[in-house]
């Protein structure tokens, strides 16, 4: 599959991108740190030419752990991360730039999007004119080549806009999670902004490993998904993946590859998918060689309806409430 414009920047990046939420032992998914560098390694070897990654991830831990990974073959990857929420005030988002080009040991990044909208997780609100300044002076320096959002609504987005290039958006999107299809991946076809989807395969959910009995080790998020912790909307997954297995036997390929081929056929929609190995990375870019026919695509949408035509218009994957 050929590379894809990030928006309108002359960043190119392939359909697949390696998330790395789950990069290194002082993250949630307590990976061994080798294996998940050998995982990116493998990855980017595999057609992956682009990972993303946040400072916030481990406080600067996966960053360097893809800068130990790609420290070889840096000008054969697309690197993309993130500043949080605390650090979007215009000194703040200059020094955490610089932390995150230490951390990845490079002088540029391809892409560095605003993890959260200013205000989310507590933090001080800042005027999105202030933070657009910083992220226009680090273009203008040549530290990054563009400008994302995460998180970010339609209307925040034109907000936004209205400061500087915004190139792309990271929202959840998947096949069992598609809030964004009701205005912002319109928003974002009309004003040529890529969407990065995050949690493309629901967090593992659409790899029908996890069964109707299944529990989460303490200190999984994965237990507070509100696909998994609402009893109903998990029986509904079950169904659903009941009833893709058969395509994907038909198509010769995994559940997870059959849900990543029909996210990166949506419009303006390529797929950062998180993997915990060199195993999952391969599989994961494999993705990258099947096509869906329309009439596939329209089959797999509407088994992807079982699961999203239940919830609400909420697009927060997750419930933090206990
Ligand atoms: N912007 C944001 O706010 C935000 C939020 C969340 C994530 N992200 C980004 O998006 C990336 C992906 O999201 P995510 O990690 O939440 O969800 P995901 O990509 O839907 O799921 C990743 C998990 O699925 C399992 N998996 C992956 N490939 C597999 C395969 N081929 N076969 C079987 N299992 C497989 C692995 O977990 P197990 O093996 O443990 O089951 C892996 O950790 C993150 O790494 C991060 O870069 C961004």
């Amino acid at each position: 599959m050929e590379p894809r414009k990030l928006g309108q920047s002359k960043v190119r990046i392939s359909p697949i991108i390696m998330g790395t939420w789950q990069a290194g032992k002082k993250n949630w998914a307590n990976i061994d740190d080798a294996e998940i560098v050998k995982g990116i390694r493998a990855a980017v070897d595999a057609g992956i030419t682009t990972i993303d990654t946040a400072e916030i991830y481990g406080n600067g831990y996966s960053e360097q752990r893809v800068a130990e990974a790609i420290a070889a073959i840096r000008d054969q990857v697309v690197l993309l991360t993130k500043v949080f929420s605390n650090h979007l005030k215009y000194d703040a988002v200059l020094e955490a730039c610089d932390r995150s080009l230490k951390n990845l040991q490079t002088d540029y990044l391809d892409l560095y999007q605003i993890h959260w909208p200013t205000g989310s997780w507590g933090y001080e609100l800042v005027p999105i004119e202030e933070t657009m300044s910083a992220l226009n002076k680090l273009k203008e320096d040549g530290k990054i080549r563009a400008i994302g959002v995460s998180n970010f609504s339609a209307a925040q987005i034109a907000e936004a806009s209205k400061y500087g290039q915004i190139d792309t958006v990271q929202p959840p999107y998947s096949l069992f999670w598609r809030a964004i299809e009701k205005d912002l991946q319109p928003y974002c076809v009309e004003n040529n902004i890529a969407i990065l989807s995050y949690s493309s395969l629901a967090q593992g959910f659409l790899t029908g490993k996890f069964g109707a009995d299944h529990q989460f080790a303490e200190g999984d998020h994965r237990s507070k998904n509100r696909l998994y912790c609402n009893p109903e909307n998990y029986a509904r997954v079950q169904t659903a993946i009941k009833k893709l297995r058969p395509i994907a036997t038909a198509k010769n390929c995994s559940l997870a590859q059959l849900a990543l081929a029909w996210l990166i056929q949506q419009p303006q929609t390529s797929a950062i998918v998180g993997a915990r190995n060199a195993e999952q990375a391969i599989a994961n870019a494999e993705t990258m060689k099947i096509t869906l026919s329309e009439s596939e695509l329209a089959e797999i949408d509407c088994i992807g309806r079982i699961v999203t035509d239940e919830l609400d218009d909420d697009p927060s994957l997750w419930d933090w409430a206990d």
